[in-house]
């Protein structure tokens, strides 16, 4: 059979590559981002209790009515815009799969789509399924600015997506009012629309407030704003998310969901629905994440590796400039062989090749984790 592939040369993810890599040679996986402790029994308890009740059959195709309320209520709470559980939300099997739909639901063949690089990996070949064309930006090391006037001059009639994320996976950096403001001018009155990835909305430190697209109400009109109670609720495993927008969105973005996955876990969604009633849930995740950003950069300020103090995410970025001058994939390799520890390199999230010496570690892990981990990176020396 001769079968032609959509994606001839997209290979495996460097997360599968890296956690592999880890397991091969018994290294702490600092790599990968998931938290290695567990949810909130609270948490556990309602699952187990929903399950129990027998809360295990289809619910309706944009997510149980419930979630979807206790989800407005929030969103209220935090931005201070109010969003009809009606029709402006749809509940999905994860934010990768709000991406996967979002993008295939905007873009045709020939769109062209602007993805801001470093950038998450699924973005572009999902650009592609669609048939679209991905238009890499580079925004670089330490301060991985944009310069919106470029971004501006990339805009054209193909035009039909930009995609931006933060906080930001995986430099740690944040996207600021002015930012905002500055993409809701590019857009404005144009067919384009903004594909928001807001996966880390609580982990923000340094008392900074998230920047969501639903701040802004002209770019909200054209904005999908994707959540993953991944990150929220440290269960990543569970492929749970959501998508927030205009009425006219959500309605395109669930004529793909349904032939999708139709609709996604149920018992989990009664659970999540109460759970996420209680803010406290979700607003002591800044000061529980910052307190292990703080830990991580205070058990290696005596490795050579330089951190880039992380402002959102539960990623720090690492020069290891001092220490080697091997390229970001080699030393992440030699690090997780070597040293014991996983880390991963910043060039698989940019389309063009880069001179950066910077690897991603995560923080999202126990404090002996992170002891351990730091342990073993003592050995690190100068060169
Ligand atoms: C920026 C970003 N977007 C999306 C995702 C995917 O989230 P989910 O696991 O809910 O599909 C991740 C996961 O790491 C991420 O870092």
């Amino acid at each position: 059979m001769n079968i032609s592939s959509k994606l001839p040369s997209s290979g495996q993810t460097i997360f599968s590559v890296m956690s592999a890599l880890a397991t091969e040679h018994k290294a702490i996986n600092l790599g990968q981002g998931f938290p290695d402790f567990d949810s909130d029994p609270v948490l556990r308890e309602l699952i187990t209790k929903h399950l129990n009740e027998g809360k295990n059959q289809y619910c309706p195709m944009p997510g149980l009515l419930a979630l979807r309320q206790t989800l407005s209520e929030k969103i209220e709470r935090c931005y201070g815009t109010r969003i009809d559980p009606a029709t402006e939300l749809c509940v999905t099997a994860g934010a990768t799969q709000a991406l996967f739909t979002a993008i295939n639901a905007f873009v045709h063949k020939g769109d062209e789509v602007i993805i801001l690089e470093p950038a998450y990996d699924c973005y572009k070949p999902e650009v592609l399924i669609a048939g679209g064309v991905p238009r890499p930006y580079s925004m670089v090391y330490p301060d991985y600015a944009i310069d919106w006037n470029k971004i501006a001059d990339m805009v054209n009639d193909k035009t039909r997506m930009i995609i931006v994320n933060t906080p930001h996976n995986p430099s740690g950096t944040l996207l600021h009012q002015d930012d905002m403001l500055a993409l809701e001018q590019i857009v404005k009155g144009k067919n384009i629309v903004v594909l928001s990835d807001e996966v880390y909305e609580h982990l923000i430190y340094d008392k900074q407030e998230h920047q969501s697209v639903m701040r802004f109400p002209t770019l909200f009109e054209q904005s999908i704003a994707v959540f993953s109670f991944g990150k929220t609720l440290h269960t990543t495993g569970w492929k749970m998310g959501y998508v927030v927008g205009p009425e006219l969105l959500i309605n395109e973005f669930k004529n793909i969901h349904q032939w999708n996955v139709f609709c996604v876990n149920s018992f989990l969604q009664f659970a999540i629905a109460d759970y996420l009633k209680d803010p406290s849930t979700y607003e002591q995740l800044p000061a529980f994440f910052e307190e292990k950003r703080d830990r991580l950069t205070k058990l290696l300020a005596d490795v050579p590796l330089k951190p880039l103090l992380s402002k959102g995410t539960y990623f720090q970025l690492y020069n290891y400039e001092e220490v080697s001058n091997e390229d970001d994939v080699s030393f992440a390799k030699y690090l997780t062989k070597e040293i014991g520890v996983a880390a991963i390199p910043m060039s698989p999230f940019y389309s063009d090749p880069i001179s950066d010496k910077t690897v991603r570690l995560c923080f999202a892990k126990k404090n002996e984790t992170m002891e351990a981990a730091a342990e073993r990176l003592a050995k690190l020396a100068k060169t």
